[in-house]
Parts: C-alpha cells; sequence; structure tokens
C-alpha cells in the first residue's frame, strides 16, 4: 500500500509534466501558425521544430513545480484517506477490548480522535487498579509525501502507545522495562527513572534482541512470570516495549514533583489481516491484564520492599533538603511580617507608649537570644 501511494505520487507528477509538456505544444501550434506558410513543407517543418523545443525548455521549471505541487496535494488527500480506512481497522479490535475493560471509554460516543492526519488519541477509565488509561495510535505520515519518505528512510514503526495510570496504592512501586535492544541506550541516558533505578540485566529467557532494565531481581521474576516472558521470547510477538515504573521519566526541577504508578506498553501494528487483528487484540488484553496482575500477584519479599523505598529515599535526597530548606524559608518571611507590622504600630504610638514597648521587646529578644544560645550548647 506504501509503496502503491509513493508510485501513485511518481505518476502523478510524470501526468503533470507531460499535460504541462502538450500544453506547451499547443500554445507553440498557435504561434506556428502565425509564421507564413513556406512553399517548401520540409523545411518548414523542420523550422517549426526548433522553436517548439526552445519554449517548452522555457517552461520545464514551471512544469516541475506545477507538478510537484499537484503531486503534493494529491498525496495529501490519498495519504489522509489510507490512514482513515487504517485507523478504522483499528479501532475495532481497540475499542472492543476498552469497551470490556473500563466503563467509560473515549467521550462516551466516540472512541478515536485525531490529532493529526497520522495520529490518533483514544481515552478510557473506570476499571479496577487503575485511574485511566491514554492511547496513542501513531501510523505513518502518508499525508506528506516529505515526512513520508523520511518515515520510509528511517523505516519506522506503525504502533499503538498505551499508558495505564495504576492505582497508586495497590501495587509495590519498582522500575522495570523491556525495550528492543537497539533503543536500550537511548532509553538508559533519556530516562530518568530507568537510569536511576534499573540497570540492565542478562535474562536466557527473553529473545536476545530484547534488553531488561531491572530494579529488583523479586519484582522482574514476578513479573516476567506473567506469560511476559513467553511474549518477549518470541520474535513474533507485537509487543515492542513494556515499561512499568513508579518514577518519574524526567529529573524533577522541585521537590513537589508528581510521579504516578503507570504501566506503559508500545504494540507494533501488523498487516490488516484477520490473524493480525487477533494478534494485536490478544496483545492488547494481556497489556490490562498485566494491570491487575501487577497489583494482585506480584507480593514482593519484605526485604524488596525496604530495598526499594531505600533507592528512593537516596534518590530523592536532594528534595527531601529543598523541601525542608523551602518549609523555614516560609517561616522566617512569615515572621519577618509579623515583624514588619508590630513596627508599624510602635510608629503610632505616644513617645509613653513606645518607651513601654522598646523596654519589653528589648526583653523579649534578650530572652530568644538566651534560648537560642541554650539550645546551641545542648
Ligand atoms: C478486560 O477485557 C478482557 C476481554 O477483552 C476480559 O477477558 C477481561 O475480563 C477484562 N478485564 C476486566 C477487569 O474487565
Ligand atoms: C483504586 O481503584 C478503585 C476502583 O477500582 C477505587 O475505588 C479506589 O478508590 C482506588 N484507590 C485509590 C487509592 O486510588
Amino acid at each position: 500500500m506504501l509503496r502503491f501511494s509513493s508510485i501513485s505520487l511518481l505518476a502523478l507528477s510524470c501526468v503533470a509534466l507531460f499535460a504541462t509538456r502538450v500544453l506547451a505544444d499547443e500554445l507553440e501550434d498557435v504561434a506556428g501558425d502565425i509564421t507564413p506558410p513556406s512553399a517548401e513543407p520540409l523545411i518548414g517543418s523542420a523550422s517549426q521544430m526548433a522553436p517548439q523545443q526552445l519554449v517548452f525548455s522555457n517552461y520545464k521549471t514551471e512544469a516541475f513545480l506545477l507538478s510537484v505541487a499537484v503531486g503534493l496535494v494529491v498525496s495529501y488527500f490519498y495519504g489522509s484517506r489510507k490512514n482513515k480506512e487504517l485507523a478504522a481497522a483499528w479501532e475495532k479490535p481497540i475499542s472492543d477490548v476498552l469497551r470490556a475493560n473500563f466503563s467509560l471509554v473515549g467521550d462516551g460516543r466516540q472512541v478515536f480522535e485525531w490529532d493529526s492526519a497520522a495520529d490518533v488519541l483514544f481515552y478510557a477509565s473506570g476499571r479496577r487498579h487503575c485511574k485511566f488509561a491514554q492511547g496513542h495510535v501513531v501510523l505513518r505520515a502518508r499525508q506528506d509525501a516529505v515526512a513520508l519518505i523520511n518515515d520510509l528512510a528511517a523505516n519506522t514503526q506503525e504502533k499503538v502507545e498505551i499508558e495505564v495510570t495504576l492505582n497508586e496504592t495497590e501495587s509495590s512501586g519498582f522500575v522495570f522495562a523491556a525495550v528492543p535492544r537497539k533503543r536500550s541506550k537511548a532509553l538508559g541516558r533519556d530516562r530518568y527513572d530507568i537510569a536511576t533505578f534499573t540497570k540492565v540485566v542478562s535474562n536466557e529467557k527473553v529473545s536476545p534482541k530484547v534488553a531488561i532494565f531491572s530494579e529488583n531481581a523479586d519484582a522482574t521474576t514476578q513479573l516476567l512470570d506473567s506469560g511476559l516472558g513467553d511474549i518477549l521470547a518470541s520474535e513474533a510477538s507485537l509487543l515492542e516495549e513494556l515499561h512499568v515504573t513508579d518514577g518519574p521519566s524526567e529529573k524533577p526541577e522541585s521537590h513537589d514533583f508528581k510521579c504516578d504508578k503507570k504501566l506503559m506498553a508500545v504494540i507494533r501494528l501488523p498487516a490488516v489481516t484477520t490473524e493480525g487483528l487477533a494478534q494485536f487484540k490478544e496483545t492488547l488484553e494481556f497489556v490490562f491484564y498485566l494491570v491487575d496482575y501487577i497489583s494482585e500477584a506480584i507480593v514482593l519479599r519484605p526485604e524488596s520492599t525496604r530495598k526499594l523505598a531505600k533507592a528512593r529515599e537516596e534518590a530523592f535526597k536532594e528534595f527531601t533538603r529543598m523541601a525542608e530548606q523551602e518549609k523555614q524559608d516560609a517561616l522566617a518571611k512569615t515572621l519577618a511580617e509579623k515583624r514588619r507590622i508590630e513596627l508599624e504600630g510602635v510608629d503610632k504610638m505616644s513617645p509613653e507608649q513606645r518607651r513601654k514597648w522598646e523596654e519589653k521587646d528589648r526583653k523579649k529578644q534578650l530572652k530568644k537570644e538566651q534560648s537560642k544560645r541554650v539550645r546551641r550548647v545542648r
């Protein structure tokens, strides 16, 4: 299909080029009629040939630009329609699985929401063990010939990304990721939670093309036992990536950062065939099964839980300090403000009142000084 759209684009450019040439020929014919007919027809047609070529060469650039413009417009409509058809094919299994699992899917009526001619978003909420799920269908940019060539050159995969925000208290917090080995370097560099808490471990069970980032062996073993291990062992599997995390994906900038527990998955879109659709649906179902599995079946050993808590304490130490500093700053500010208001009141006092106040204030400050000194000595 993809190749067809590229070929059709090329063909259209050729047609446009040809049309422009014919137009140029016709213009030349009109011009040719004006020249007086010659007595010698052979010489006449020869002399007609030369200016014809000359004139067309004048229009070459215009013809090229015109054909490119026509090609882009046509490929936009053609590509958009193609993506609509593809999205319609994938909407069925996605909405079937979502409706079986969530009480609210989409806006209640429609499941897919187009974000661009190659991106579709979906949303669902109302399911045990999670707050909501968000999805993103990423198709090739068929509507944009330039981006499409880029996509084809980079061999980008059409996929569905799903992110499930888990209920905060119903599962253990740990970080895990299974990704294609070729992506593992970038991931270890770009993702704060993965870089901070995990390391790549070898696992002879999964395919050699998959890299496993594990924080805690206990959690990783139990998670792989869900059936995930078998899926990652199969090279025909559609599950491209799977992440479980309770940490921020980027390094937080302040101490009051938000970090939800999340399950994220990337599922490759196969060709739209009966088997492809069925395999995709099965993979998507498995992702939602994992939501239950993580919350119900994974029970970590106490020492694992302790280790995980300690790693978080260590990683977020600087933020704990920042939070304390902020609290102290706020307290100092309140006290300064109180003092300012008090002094304002003193300004309005009579000299007698003011003398009394100053006496009292001196004693108060002295006492404060003393108590501070005592505290320091202790
Ligand atoms: C999720 O959907 C599948 C079918 O697609 C179903 O078997 C399963 O019970 C559902 N889970 C929940 C929690 O509704
Ligand atoms: C967890 O999910 C259930 C619904 O399955 C909900 O009733 C409950 O309030 C949630 N708990 C938390 C802590 O979010």
